[in-house]
């Protein structure tokens, strides 16, 4: 047993807790326990007569889409007062990035690299969804996403196996509380195990296509750190995997975890992902769809009866084992018994969702500000100074637009609850600041330019135009992948026609994916990156408009010039020839971006040359960070040591600002070819004017380990490269040598 497995890291002892699973299971029939396995769809405004009848039969272990209080309360006492072992439901809720109040959707909650603020949004979450009786969430999704095309990329913490490993297991802490047996705390779920991000071009659910090495170098990280940080479910991903769909693959949820990881808390199919095996072509019917789930190490089904329906017979046949049966039924046993759910849980009485939700405001708007990323701010048009400006512009379908600001994934999210950037500019501005509003476009897909007269009227009154433009929620999420990613509709025609008017422009982009901006970005003088901003996305942003906050946003996935350059990430690989320079020659007014270089023609697009539009890691601010002084206490690591990196920060601006250190490092030679630069350690700090501050990361040879070209797990003797900087794109370069012994 590894030392990090749920039951001992909650309240609760394990051994009393094993006993009592026993004790429950042997008084158990055998329908019961497979009921014990099967999550119904609840939704509704009252309780079916026919949920009521099978709870007190004992064949549903857990309900999803009920969050209705008085019902939650009305399911349980079903459950425990009138089925004959009294056994309490998991009541599953997809609580994503918040409930009532929203925060940013996760990949802008990752632009903040603030794991604390998010552990503490996902503990807001937590608290309102549990006041209504939620007390299991379908979160963090932890999938690593290359592709902006696919659109559950907004759900995704971005491309860095690190930063996702790190700030999903805040998101695990946060939602599960110091004590998983509180009523404030829900259990979470690592999902899709495994791969689900790399869907072929982006589009939701297709095939992938991930070897070993990249699986476990890359897709697998963050999943085993959710293990450590006690989470308490995994959820099957929809994809397949080597021919495998991840629903069947005993692969994934019996070797690597439960045997490589020793998790202990149990496994959630997705919405019909066993059923679906046979849609698949894995198998011809449901019997034996769940004939392959079982065997794999699925415990739980959602939403569909191929467990209900033919468990029984298959173990009647001899092809599943009670024991196999007992073991799924202990595993979510064991969750319940370690969430309190036997014991007071039930009876504690609810927060009061108005208590919680002040609390729960701060959160949204502090990590909102830290979401936003500054990616061009040409003169220091950003800040505006709101004493100086006369009258502002706003312009655009996302300036006031209470639901789209909230982005996917958003069941409960509360539109009423939203503060606008419209109505957050107005109210800043008051008396003082003139502000003249125009939508311009009834949606940011519409192609209509009969809305531009009244832009163009707003903006020529103004002294600045911010434009809020992007794209609405329902553009990103599941089964909303998108093959073109620029602008949608006509934004990019309103956008030149606002540049006619040559006034201080600046866009901010809500949506809920990297965009190409392309041409765009050179039609204006400032850019910020919002996302989805969640319930308060107009503070945040006028904050950082008027410069009473400043941006630290930095990017968590490679932005693409072009649609053609996907997948691009920073942690590629170096390949046999990489490319040296970014220059596109042009010959016979042709772009030819290939290059000669002493390696031969090298790895180039003909037409967008090889870099990205922005690189992983980068935002600007409103100051300047010189880095300096590079040190490391030694040049050798030896097993069993570690190294001490550090380097200077100075802010060397007017402003005081908070900068995102990072440290990368690159393993010259290995037995598989490895990334050109890996994160390594990520540290926000917080610097006055003038202030310098030593940042220093430690290193140790477990840092180093990588799956290796014989299976095994481990660091390689040899050079290392290390960088401390502002980006994976910039920083002050060192080395050093990992020599064992
Ligand atoms: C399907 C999605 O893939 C999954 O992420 C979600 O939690 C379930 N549906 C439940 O809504």
């Amino acid at each position: 047993m590894s030392d990090h497995q749920l039951v001992t890291r909650q309240a609760g002892e394990p051994d009393a807790i094993e006993n009592r699973i026993a004790a429950l299971v042997q008084e158990m029939s055998l329908e019961e326990k497979i009921g014990q396995l099967r999550q119904v769809d609840a939704t509704g405004d009252s309780i079916s007569d026919y949920l009521r009848r099978e709870i007190t039969a004992g064949r549903i272990g857990s309900v999803i889409n009920q969050i209705n209080p008085a019902l939650v309360k009305e399911l349980q006492d079903i459950a425990v007062h009138q089925s004959r072992l009294g056994i309490p439901l998991l009541i599953g809720r997809d609580v994503i990035h918040g409930f009532n109040t929203v925060a940013p959707i996760p990949l802008g909650q990752a632009a903040s690299w603030n794991a604390e603020l998010v552990r503490d949004a996902a503990r807001c979450a937590g608290l309102e969804a549990s006041a209504c009786g939620v007390n299991w969430t379908f979160a963090p999704m932890i999938d690593i996403s290359r592709d902006p095309r696919w659109g559950r990329i907004a759900e995704s913490l971005g491309e860095d196996p690190y930063l996702t490993a790190e700030l999903g297991a805040a998101m695990i802490e946060g939602f599960q509380g110091d004590d998983l047996t509180e009523a404030s705390s829900i259990a979470a779920c690592a999902k899709h195990f495994a791969g689900y991000g790399a869907s072929e071009s982006g589009r939701d659910y297709n095939t992938t296509n991930i070897p070993e090495n990249e699986l476990r170098n890359i897709y697998l990280p963050p999943f085993e750190k959710a293990v450590e940080a006690g989470v308490a479910t995994f959820m099957s991903s929809f994809s397949d995997i080597d021919g495998v769909p991840a629903t069947a693959s005993g692969f994934l949820m019996r070797q690597v975890l439960r045997d490589e990881w020793n998790f202990s808390g149990f496994v959630v199919s997705d919405w019909n992902s066993i059923g679906q095996l046979s849609v698949h072509g894995l198998t011809e019917n449901d019997r034996e769809a769940a004939f392959q789930a079982c065997t794999a190490g699925i415990d739980m089904e959602m939403a569909s009866n191929a467990y209900i329906d033919n468990l029984a017979d298959l173990v009647a046949e001899g092809r599943i084992t009670i024991a196999t049966v007992d073991e799924m039924v202990s595993n979510i046993l064991r969750i319940k018994f370690s969430m309190g759910l036997f014991d007071e849980r039930l009876a504690q009485a609810p927060a009061k969702l108005e208590t919680i939700q002040s609390n729960a405001f701060e959160v949204a708007r502090k990590l909102a500000t830290e979401s936003v990323v500054l990616l061009k701010n040409d003169h220091g048009v950003l800040p505006l100074d709101g004493t100086a400006l006369k009258s502002i512009a706003v312009i655009g379908p996302m300036a006031d637009a209470p639901y789209e600001q909230l982005g996917t994934w958003v069941f409960d999210g509360d539109p009423d609850l939203s503060v606008t950037p419209l109505q957050a500019i107005r109210a800043f501005a008051g008396d003082n600041i003139n502000v003249h509003f125009a939508q311009a476009m009834p949606s940011t897909r519409s192609r209509a330019t009969d809305g531009f007269d009244d832009a163009i009227a707003a903006a020529s009154n103004s002294d600045a135009i911010a434009l809020f433009l992007g794209e609405e929620a329902i553009l990103s999420g599941e089964a909303h992948s998108r093959a073109d990613i620029s602008l949608p509709g006509n934004q990019a025609e309103l956008i030149r026609t606002m540049r006619t008017l040559n006034k201080p422009l600046i866009l901010v982009v809500l949506a809920g994916r990297p965009l190409t901006l392309g041409d765009v970005l050179n039609d204006v003088d400032a850019v910020f990156y919002a996302w989805h901003p969640g319930t308060m996305a107009g503070p945040a942003i006028c904050d950082l408009l008027f410069g009473a906050a400043a941006p630290s946003g930095k990017l968590p996935v490679t932005f693409p010039k072009v649609v053609g350059q996907i997948p691009t990430y920073y942690n590629h690989k170096n390949t046999g020839r990489p490319p040296e320079s970014d220059t596109v020659i042009h010959i016979d007014d042709i772009e030819i971006g290939a290059r000669q270089t002493s390696l031969g023609m090298t790895a180039f697009h003909l037409d967008a040359g090889y870099k990205p539009q922005f690189p992983f890691g980068f935002g600007l601010t409103y100051t300047d960070f010189a880095y300096s002084d590079l040190t490391q206490n030694s040049h050798e690591l030896r097993s069993g040591e570690a190294l001490r990196l550090s380097a200077k920060v100075q802010n060397c601006g007017a402003r005081a600002a908070s900068e995102t250190v990072q440290l990368y490092v690159r393993d010259l030679v290995g037995s598989i070819t490895r990334p050109v630069k890996e994160l390594k350690g990520f540290q926000k700090i917080y610097l006055e004017p003038g202030e310098i501050r030593e940042v220093a990361f430690t290193l140790d040879t477990d840092d180093l380990k990588f799956f290796r070209r014989d299976k095994t797990y481990g660091a390689e003797p040899g050079e290392f490269h290390f960088w401390i900087g502002r980006s994976s794109e910039d920083g002050l370069f060192s080395r050093f040598w990992f020599k064992p012994a």
